[in-house]
């Protein structure tokens, strides 16, 4: 008596793990196809499957995997089928089936075999990829995208990076043209900073064979080594004194700590000269620029100091973006960009560092610059 309500118990047992297998099977929201592991046979098919693929659960029934019209490539099916029997096991992540209709579906096709009823049975799971799939190639799309967005950028960057030493050999040239003037460079010197500036240009031109080619990746390898910061600033500060002749603005260097930083030279340098020609360009005759620096808590920080025209409370949040110029008709003499300041901040970022501004209007603009002084 209690043997039989044991085996009451067992079979109910069954019948309710079979309702719940039947429940998931028929509600599954990937294709499910059961095959006799011997000949191959479909035995089973769930409604997700047959709904995908348009055919009859009759079309599907009876039919050995190769013979279902939605499998196109028949020695495939029937060679998947033997890696099957061999392994118990198969997986193709991008499958295409074929619906009744005569399209194609990307799908995802996973098969497992195990034991079922003393026989062995092979289930096949049908994942529809469609929509993964599409996402995938937005994905795709957009970083495309935005890779060519980065590469535009970075050629705007370098073409703005020639007009620098243009302005310097010019600079250089005019001040040789003059005839009487105190602060006159001998021949020798002036053609010594016009070669230092051509070869400065070369290098950017090259820079820009760099971006605009295939490896353009390249042109972000950035070489990070110890800098002399007084160094550096001499050498910025001396190359922007040309340029500051015409307005007879003094930039001089002041408190400058003998220390080293860890950075890339190149890209320092640029950050300082287009903070100093802005100091030029936006200064007033007769002006100053102060370049001053102070080390605390691991930290450098550099201020360059003007004089000039100062920058409104309006523009002042938005200078640091690319392409942004205070105002209209400004003193850059219809040659400016907007740019440099980008720049500016780029490269500050870039060392782990950061830059700010503070500026009245009519009186002139503090540009400030903080890099950590060892760690990148
Ligand atoms: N020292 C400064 N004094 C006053 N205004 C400044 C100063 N530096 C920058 N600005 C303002 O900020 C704007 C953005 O400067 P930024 O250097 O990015 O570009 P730009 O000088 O206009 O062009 P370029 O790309 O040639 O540098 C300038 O147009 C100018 O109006
Ligand atoms: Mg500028």
């Amino acid at each position: 008596m209690r043997k039989k309500t044991r085996n009451k118990k067992i079979e109910d047992a069954l019948k309710e793990s079979e309702t719940r297998y039947r429940r998931l099977f028929e509600t599954a929201h990937d294709g499910i196809l059961i095959l006799d592991s011997e000949d191959g046979q479909v035995t089973d098919v769930n409604p997700f499957l047959i709904n995908l693929l348009g055919f009859s659960k009759e079309e599907f029934l009876n039919k050995k995997l190769w013979e279902l019209g939605a499998v196109k490539n028949l020695k495939a099916a029937k060679d998947t089928f033997k890696i099957l029997q061999k392994d118990g096991y198969v997986r193709y992540e991008d499958l295409p089936l074929e619906t009744k209709e005569g399209k194609f579906i990307d799908v995802e096709f996973v098969s497992n075999s195990y034991m079922a009823g003393g026989k062995l049975v092979i289930q096949c799971n049908v994942r529809d990829i469609t929509e993964r799939k599409r996402i995938d190639l937005i994905k795709e799309s957009k970083r495309l995208l935005e890779e060519e967005r980065s590469r535009v950028a970075s050629i705007a960057d370098t073409a703005h990076e020639l007009r620098t030493p243009l302005a310097i050999i010019k600079g250089n040239v005019d001040l040789a043209m003059r005839s009487s003037t105190k602060n006159l460079k001998s021949p020798r010197s002036v053609l010594r900073s016009i070669n230092h500036e051509i070869n400065h240009l070369s290098s950017l031109l090259s820079d820009l064979t760099l971006i605009t080619s295939k490896a353009w990746e390249l042109k972000n390898r950035i070489t990070y080594k110890q800098v002399d910061v007084r160094s550096l600033i001499a050498t910025a500060l001396k190359r922007c004194k040309v340029i500051a002749y015409d307005k007879n603005i003094s930039i001089t260097a002041k408190n400058i700590p003998k220390i080293t930083i860890l950075g890339d030279k190149m890209y320092l340098e640029k950050m300082l000269l287009n903070l100093i020609r802005n100091s030029i360009i936006y200064g007033n005759k007769n002006g100053r620029t102060i370049i001053e620096a102070k080390q605390s808590k691991g930290v450098l920080v550099i201020h360059i100091t003007d004089n000039g025209i100062g920058i409104s409370k309006d523009d002042l949040p938005h200078v640091f973006e690319r392409f942004y110029r205070a105002e209209k008709y400004h003193n850059s003499g219809g040659n400016s960009i907007g740019l440099g300041l980008s720049i500016v901040k780029w490269v500050a970022e870039l060392h782990g560092g950061e830059v700010s501004v503070k500026s009245i209007k009519d009186k002139g603009s503090v540009f400030s610059i903080s890099l950590p002084i060892k760690s990148v």
